[in-house]
């Protein structure tokens, strides 16, 4: 396997993935030692990104199975402790069913065949959303996205991030409108160091903000990724997606949603299935990581901390799915079950 992307490495046997809870201060590299590690750096979210957690799970489970040579039970039982690591992706099940599919204990290689593919198809389908996606981009427009969406989100140049790096690419004139995305703050931290290093124009947002940019014509369009679509077109990505999509259907302004088909759940009829990973009240209570740690909530505080939420499709403008658009009228067809 040989995999290089803006978070993750595979060379001669060596896993390394970028610490995404140091960035942006730090741009730190850890050499991972197995799927236990593996899953520990995906639950921290120091790895995250719904194609980037399948794309690195598998990595790490192939790299394992190539080193050690597993029995098939210890196999499949690591391979299901990585796929439980983060409940939300789709992806990361996706990813590793894939490698499940083609075990063979005769031949670890094949296995080590597979987290290649994956890696090469989703830096491939990264490329396919962009080209599609530009279509729906215009010179002069603000657009505003949420959460993180590309190299640290993907292997290749993200889902919604690789559309604005596409369109600046094609001489478009753009100005991204980042949501620093609370609680975590994937926007402020990783979406504004991304777009400062591809130079594309921005501007940091509080979560907030979005609505009083949209009254004041600000917004052209919104672009977000997700981490999960149901059949009927119902999509699940990061907390204040939702609202997001509220807001662009009061202010008449479309909302499209960016992903790769690893994120199509062919077993999710609508979003009321999607599991929604809560995690911990701490990033809520106060803040942790490189910014040393900080509470400024009464630590008996009452905390609801859902890391994702559901946009209905009757909120959604349309999904780039690969190289294809579906509208929302394609999508309450039914074009995601043929
Ligand atoms: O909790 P995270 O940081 O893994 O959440 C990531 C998102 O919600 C992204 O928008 C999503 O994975 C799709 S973009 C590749």
């Amino acid at each position: 396997m040989k995999m290089n992307s803006l978070a993750l490495q595979y060379d001669s046997g060596k896993l390394l993935v970028l610490d995404q809870q140091l960035l942006p201060q730090k741009e730190q590299w850890i050499a991972v030692n197995g799927p236990e590690q593996m899953a520990d750096i995906i639950r921290a979210l120091k790895v995250r990104g719904a194609p980037l957690i399948g794309v690195a799970a598998a990595a790490s489970l192939a790299d394992w199975g190539l080193k050690t040579k597993p029995s098939p039970s210890d196999f499949l039982s690591t391979a299901l402790m990585l796929r439980e690591s983060r409940p939300t992706a789709v992806n990361l099940m996706n990813a590793i069913d894939r490698l499940l599919k083609v075990f063979d204990k005769t031949n670890f290689e094949r296995v080590g065949e597979e987290a290649q593919a994956i890696f090469d198809e989703d830096v491939a389908l990264c490329e396919q959303m962009a080209e599609r996606a530009n279509d729906f981009i215009q010179s002069g427009d603000g657009i505003l996205t949420h959460c993180n969406t590309g190299g640290l989100a993907t292997a290749g140049r993200g889902t919604a991030f690789g559309a604005f790096s596409y369109a600046c690419e094609k001489g478009k004139k753009i100005h991204v409108y980042a949501d620093e995305t609370r609680p975590l703050l994937q926007g402020g931290r990783l979406t504004a160091w991304e777009l400062g290093k591809n130079n594309i124009p921005h501007t940091l947002i509080c979560d907030n903000m979005a609505a009083s940019l949209m009254a004041q014509g600000k917004v052209q369009s919104v672009f977000v990724g997700t981490d999960r679509i149901a059949l009927n077109g119902d999509v699940a990505n990061k907390i204040g997606t939702y609202g997001l999509a509220v807001l662009c259907h009061y202010h008449k302004i479309p909302f499209y949603v960016v992903g790769p088909k690893t994120t199509v759940d062919k077993e999710c009829f609508t979003g009321k299935n999607i599991p929604i990973e809560q995690r911990s009240d701490e990033e809520v209570l106060g803040v942790s990581g490189a910014f040393g740690k900080v509470r400024w909530a009464p630590d008996t505080t009452s905390v609801h901390n859902p890391a994702f939420d559901v946009t209905p499709v009757d909120l959604i403008t349309g999904i780039i799915l690969d190289g294809k658009y579906f509208s929302q009228k394609e999508l309450k067809e039914n074009a995601l079950s043929k």
